[in-house]
C-alpha cells in the first residue's frame, strides 16, 4: 500500500511536464477537407457548410487556389498540404520550396488564416523511399516561411500513421520503430527548434478491427467501461478508459523515448467510418461513428488532455467533412464523412453541452431576432452597431443576397442580431441590444437566406447561385446594410432617407 501511495505521488510530481498545448490554449475540433467526391460542391458551398455548422480549422490535402480564395476573410484556419507527389521536388531544392510556400502561403495570407503546412502524408509508411527527404523539405519550407516572416504565426510539419508507434500499449512502453530513428531524431529535433508540433493520425478503428477482439468496442468508442476493464499501465500506474488516449500517450512516450518530452501534438485525423462491408467491416455503423465522433469531439474540447498529460490540449482534425464516393479500397473507405456532397448531414452528433460546433444537436438550439413591438429607429441604430463596431457579416444582406429580401429594417437587425449573437456563442447579454432583440428557438431563416446556427438540410444545402457574387452597386460605407425604405412608419422613412442621403 504504501509502494502503491509512493508510486501514485511520485506521478503527480512527474506530471506538471515542459509540454504545453500547440499554439498554446484550449484544444479546437478541426475538420479535413477530402475530395474524391463526384460532385464535389464549390469551394463557396463548402465554406457556407462549414460556417453553417460553426466549424473553424480544416485541413486541406493540397492547397487548392480556389478553396484557398473562398476561405479568405471567414476567419477559419486551415492547415495546407504539400501533396506526397510534390515532396521529392520540394524536399530537393529550396527553390522549389520556396516557389510552392510563395503561390500556395505567401500569395493567400493573411486574408486567409494559413497556421500550418503539413509536409507529406503518412510518409515513413506509403512513401518510404522519400523518408530521407522529409527533413529537407521542412526545413526549406520553414526556411521561405523564415524570409517571409510568417514563421511565428505557420507551424510546418508532417502527419503520421501511428503504426510507426511500435509497443504501444502500454504506452510507457512504446517507442518509434527504429529503422526510422534517422529521420525521428532530426525531425523532432526540427519541431523543437521551430516550436512546432508532432503531427499524428489516430485511428482507434483500425486499432480495434486488427486486435482481433482483444480491444473491447465500448473502449474503442469512449464508452464508459467498468473500472475492472479499464486498462492500466502498470509502469506508470496511469488508467486508460479509451484507445485514443492511449495511443497519444504512447506517441509522447515514443518521442522522450528519443529525449524529446516538450513537443506537443496534434491529431491531423481521426474518425470512423458509418458504413462497410456488410461481413469484413460489420463495425462501420452510423451508431458506432456517431457515437466515436460525439465523444470525440467532447473530449477534445473539454481540454480533458490525456492520462499522461492531463490538460494539455490535444487539437484534432475528424476525419472527415464529405463522404468520398470516388475512394477505392474496402467499402468503409467511401464512408468516413459527416456529410454527404449536398451539405446533408450522414448523422447527427450527439453535442449538446459542446459549443458552437456542429451545434445543431444542442436540443436547446436559440436564435436572437428583433422584439415584435421594437422600435425602428433604435433597430436601425443597432443593426448599424452589429454590422459596424459589432463585426458581423453583413454582407448577406446586401442587394442581390440571400437575406436582402424581405427588405425592411426587422428583417435586416434580425438577421445580424442573431449572427451577433451566435459569434458570441449565444453567451448571456449579447442578445439584448438596449432592449429591442430577444431569445427564440425558431429557426428564422427563410427561403435561401439561412441565419447563422441554423442546421438540417435547410442550413448546410446551400444553393450555390445564391452566394454566387454580389452585383450590389452599395458604396460599402456603413449603411449599406440598410434597408431601402418603404411603407414602414414614418420616423423609419425619415432615417432611411436620411442615410440614402449619406449613401447617394
Ligand atoms: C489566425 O489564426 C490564429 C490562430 O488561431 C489567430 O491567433 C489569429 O488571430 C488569426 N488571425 C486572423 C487574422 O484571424
Ligand atoms: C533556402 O532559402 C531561404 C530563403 O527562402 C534562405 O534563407 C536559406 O538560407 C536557403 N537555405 C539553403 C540551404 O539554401
Ligand atoms: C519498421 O519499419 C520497417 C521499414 O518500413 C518495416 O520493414 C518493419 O516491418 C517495421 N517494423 C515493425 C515491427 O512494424
Ligand atoms: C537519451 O538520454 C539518455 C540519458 O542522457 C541517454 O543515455 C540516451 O542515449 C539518450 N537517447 C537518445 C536516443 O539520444
Ligand atoms: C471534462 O473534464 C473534466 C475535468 O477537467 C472531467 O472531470 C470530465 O470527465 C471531462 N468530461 C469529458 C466528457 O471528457
Ligand atoms: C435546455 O433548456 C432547458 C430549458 O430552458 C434548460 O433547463 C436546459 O438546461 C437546457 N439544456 C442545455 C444543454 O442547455
Ligand atoms: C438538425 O436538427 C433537425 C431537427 O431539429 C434535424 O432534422 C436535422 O437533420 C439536424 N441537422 C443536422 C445537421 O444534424
Ligand atoms: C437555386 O436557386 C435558383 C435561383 O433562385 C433556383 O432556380 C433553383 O431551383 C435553386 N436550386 C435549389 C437546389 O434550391
Ligand atoms: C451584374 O450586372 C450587370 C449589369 O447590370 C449584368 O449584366 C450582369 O448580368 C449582372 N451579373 C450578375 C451575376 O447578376
Amino acid at each position: 500500500m504504501a509502494l502503491l501511495l509512493l508510486l501514485l505521488l511520485m506521478h503527480f510530481l512527474v506530471l506538471p511536464l515542459s509540454v504545453s498545448a500547440a499554439g498554446g490554449g484550449d484544444a479546437y475540433i478541426g475538420v479535413n477537407i477530402g475530395t474524391d467526391v463526384s460532385e464535389m460542391p464549390s469551394p463557396k458551398e463548402i465554406v457556407a457548410l462549414l460556417k453553417a455548422q460553426g466549424i473553424q480549422h480544416v485541413r486541406l490535402y493540397d492547397a487548392d487556389q480556389s478553396l484557398l480564395l473562398a476561405l479568405a476573410n471567414t476567419g477559419i484556419r486551415v492547415a495546407v498540404s504539400v501533396p506526397n507527389d510534390q515532396l521529392l521536388g520540394i524536399g530537393q531544392s529550396n527553390a522549389t520550396a520556396a516557389k510552392w510556400v510563395s503561390r500556395n502561403v505567401i500569395a493567400h495570407v493573411p486574408a486567409t488564416n494559413i497556421t500550418s503546412i503539413a509536409v507529406g502524408s503518412e510518409i515513413l509508411t506509403t512513401l518510404p523511399n522519400a523518408a530521407p527527404l522529409i527533413v529537407s523539405a521542412l526545413t526549406f519550407i520553414h526556411s521561405a516561411l523564415v524570409a517571409a516572416n510568417l514563421d511565428q504565426q505557420i507551424k510546418v510539419s508532417t502527419p503520421h500513421s501511428s503504426s510507426i508507434i511500435l509497443d504501444s500499449f502500454p504506452p510507457s512502453q512504446a517507442f518509434f520503430n527504429r529503422t526510422w530513428n534517422p529521420v525521428m531524431v532530426p525531425l523532432l529535433k526540427f519541431l523543437q527548434s521551430t516550436g512546432s508540433y508532432l503531427m499524428l493520425n489516430v485511428y482507434p478503428y483500425y486499432d480495434y478491427q486488427q486486435s482481433n477482439g482483444v480491444i473491447p468496442l465500448d473502449y474503442a468508442l469512449f464508452r464508459p467501461l467498468p473500472p475492472n476493464k479499464e486498462a492500466v499501465d502498470p509502469n506508470t500506474l496511469l488508467h486508460y478508459t479509451n484507445v485514443f488516449d492511449a495511443v497519444v500517450d504512447a506517441a509522447y512516450f515514443a518521442m522522450s523515448d528519443l529525449n524529446f518530452t516538450n513537443i506537443p501534438i496534434v491529431v491531423t485525423e481521426s474518425g470512423w467510418p458509418s458504413k462497410g462491408d456488410s461481413s469484413s467491416e460489420p463495425d462501420a455503423t452510423v451508431d458506432n461513428a456517431n457515437t466515436y465522433n460525439s465523444n470525440l469531439i467532447r473530449h477534445v474540447l473539454n481540454n480533458t488532455g490525456t492520462p499522461k498529460h492531463p490538460g494539455i490540449a490535444v487539437s484534432t482534425y475528424i476525419y472527415e467533412l464529405y463522404n468520398e464516393d470516388l475512394r477505392t479500397g474496402p467499402t468503409s473507405e467511401k464512408y468516413w464523412g459527416l456529410f454527404y456532397a449536398n451539405g446533408e448531414p450522414v448523422y447527427t452528433l450527439h453535442l449538446t453541452g459542446a459549443g458552437t460546433i456542429f451545434a445543431n444537436d444542442t436540443t436547446n438550439q436559440t436564435f436572437c431576432v428583433t422584439k415584435s413591438n421594437a422600435d425602428a429607429k433604435m433597430l436601425q441604430a443597432a443593426l448599424d452597431w452589429a454590422c459596424g463596431p459589432g463585426k458581423v457579416d453583413c454582407s448577406p444582406l446586401l442587394q442581390g443576397q440571400p437575406c436582402y429580401e424581405p427588405d425592411n429594417v426587422v428583417s435586416h437587425a434580425t438577421y445580424a442580431f442573431n449572427a451577433y449573437y451566435q459569434k458570441m456563442a449565444k453567451s448571456p447579454g449579447t442578445c439584448d441590444f438596449k432592449g429591442v432583440a430577444s431569445i427564440t428557438t425558431t429557426d428564422p431563416s427563410h427561403g435561401s437566406c439561412i441565419f447563422p446556427g441554423s442546421f438540417g438540410k435547410k442550413g448546410s444545402k446551400i444553393n450555390g447561385t445564391l452566394l454566387a457574387p454580389s452585383n450590389s452597386t452599395s458604396s460599402g460605407c456603413l449603411s449599406q446594410y440598410h434597408y431601402n425604405g418603404g411603407s414602414f412608419t414614418s420616423s423609419v422613412i425619415l432615417v432611411a432617407l436620411l442615410l440614402n442621403v449619406f449613401v447617394m
